[in-house]
């Protein structure tokens, strides 16, 4: 059992890589294979609307054409059986990075295909357990006020629809410096952040450690099968 760990954030010490660590552990303590990538290591475009996917008789079977950088993680991510992808929100959005890895991922898995009921088809391919990540600074009491909800969670929507399972889950409320005295900020103050870093933080880590289980112990049903 294969799993990968998709760091979405230019940091590699900070809340992103730090949830992602224990979603590791989870799946680790269910015997699997892991791997944590660092998106940022990369340089790559999201998709280049070449179609070689879709052309009729395509042979990339599901793995994106385009040779560059990001092609040995498509690879990865091809293989494994679990795969779980951590992003800061920017913007309201994962960020650019996730989003272009998430293009080459999904859109060869994809088809412009409907079968006879008008469902859309998918390129064949054995289930993977999947699960997006995002820590943010918005407040868990705000979220659905900026809709975030709807726009962070389609990106889950359509890789639960493509590799047929998928959880969200958002950190809020994230500490984002480590030393707030030094930046230009009262909007997020200090006190506030420290409470969230030591009382929901800890709870968050918690349940990405259970997450990371849940998936493992989903991964192994099929792999049995
Ligand atoms: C460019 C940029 C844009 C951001 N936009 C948002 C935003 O729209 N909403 C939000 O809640 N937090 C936003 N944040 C805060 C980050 O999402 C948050 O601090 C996150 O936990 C950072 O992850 P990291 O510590 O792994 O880098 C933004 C941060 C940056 C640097």
């Amino acid at each position: 059992m294969k799993a990968i760990f998709i760091n979405g954030s230019p940091r590699k010490k900070f809340n992103t890589v730090k949830m992602l660590e224990k979603a590791k552990e989870g799946v680790q303590s269910a015997g699997a294979e892991t791997e944590l990538i660092n998106l940022f290591d990369y340089e790559f475009t999201g998709c280049r609307s070449c179609f070689a996917c879709k052309v009729k008789n395509s042979k990339t079977n599901g793995v994106c054409a385009v040779r560059d950088s990001i092609r040995p993680v498509i690879e990865k991510a091809q293989e494994a059986d679990i795969i779980v992808i951590g992003s800061p929100v920017y913007f309201g959005y994962p960020t650019g990075q996730v989003r272009n890895l998430v293009e080459r991922l999904l859109f060869p898995l994809d088809t412009y295909l409907v079968d006879e009921n008008g469902g859309r088809v998918k390129v064949p391919h054995k289930p993977v357990q999947t699960a997006l990540i995002y820590t943010m600074n918005c407040p868990e009491w705000l979220m659905e006020k900026v809709n975030y909800p709807t726009l962070l969670g389609f990106t889950g929507e359509e890789m639960g629809r493509l590799y047929g399972y998928n959880e969200v889950y958002y950190a809020c409320d994230t500490y984002q410096f480590s030393d707030y005295s030094k930046y230009d900020v009262n909007m997020f103050p200090e006190e506030k952040k420290r409470e969230s870093l030591e009382k929901q933080f800890p709870i968050d880590l918690q349940n990405a450690y259970e997450l990371g289980k849940r998936l493992a112990e989903k991964a192994a049903e099929v792999c049995a099968e």
